[in-house]
């Protein structure tokens, strides 16, 4: 293991490495690989990994929490402690979305689909994230670096004042911070999007 790693290899740190947009960034394995790095570097580590936007399941609540213990004493106790934990949070999650993900996971054609929708999505975004880099400065904006960016989500630097304006007059709709949802764009929205932006930035 690297140098990089030497903070975590003296077990002084508890690793929580939260997970939660595999195979939407560069894809499955490589999104996976500061994980593994991890993990391979530490005795302990706490993971919390979701599927809701790698199953499209959002308001199912999908996901896992793993345990990485030194031996399986400590795990029982971390077992035991995490148990109490759910059980005073949500108690009983329910099981639909985690019945689906079982399903396709067990079966190699479903998960075979489930990697190639999951591909066609992530290089989906992938042309979005082109088209608003090629857009470049847009008055006080430069939407260039989208380009060099992965993932699901990106911010834009417009002022409160800029993102109220883009809902009131463009109905464009973003959180307070400028943090947009790339897969909300495509084909048939992203020149009005490029045009707003000009609108309220240029
Ligand atoms: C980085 C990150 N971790 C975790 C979550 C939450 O995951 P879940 O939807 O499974 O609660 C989100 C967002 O939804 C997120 O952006």
């Amino acid at each position: 293991m690297g140098r990089d790693c030497c903070a975590l290899e003296d077990g002084k740190v508890l690793p929580i490495i939260d997970l939660a947009y595999q195979g939407l960034g560069a894809g499955m394995e490589e999104d996976a690989y500061g994980l593994r790095r991890v993990l391979g570097a530490v005795p302990e580590a706490l993971v919390a990994y979701s599927c809701d936007k790698n199953f499209g399941l959002y308001r199912d609540r999908v996901g896992a929490f793993y345990i990485v213990a030194k031996n399986a004493d400590e795990l029982n106790v971390a077992l035991s402690n995490g148990a109490a934990l759910a059980r005073a949070n949500w108690s009983m999650p329910p099981d639909h979305g985690g019945a689906a993900v079982r399903l396709v996971l067990r079966d190699s054609k479903l998960t075979a689909d489930w990697q190639d929708e999951l591909d066609t999505m992530r290089a989906r975004m992938r042309e979005v994230r082109d088209l608003l880099a090629a857009a470049g400065q847009i008055g006080s904006l430069n939407l260039a670096p989208l380009g060099a960016q992965n993932g699901m989500f990106a911010m834009l630097a417009l002022s409160k004042e800029q993102i109220l304006q883009l809902r009131e007059e463009h109905g464009i709709y973003m959180a307070g911070s400028g943090r947009i949802n790339i897969a909300g764009l495509h084909g048939g929205n992203i020149d009005k999007f490029i045009a707003a932006l000009g609108a309220v930035a240029g």
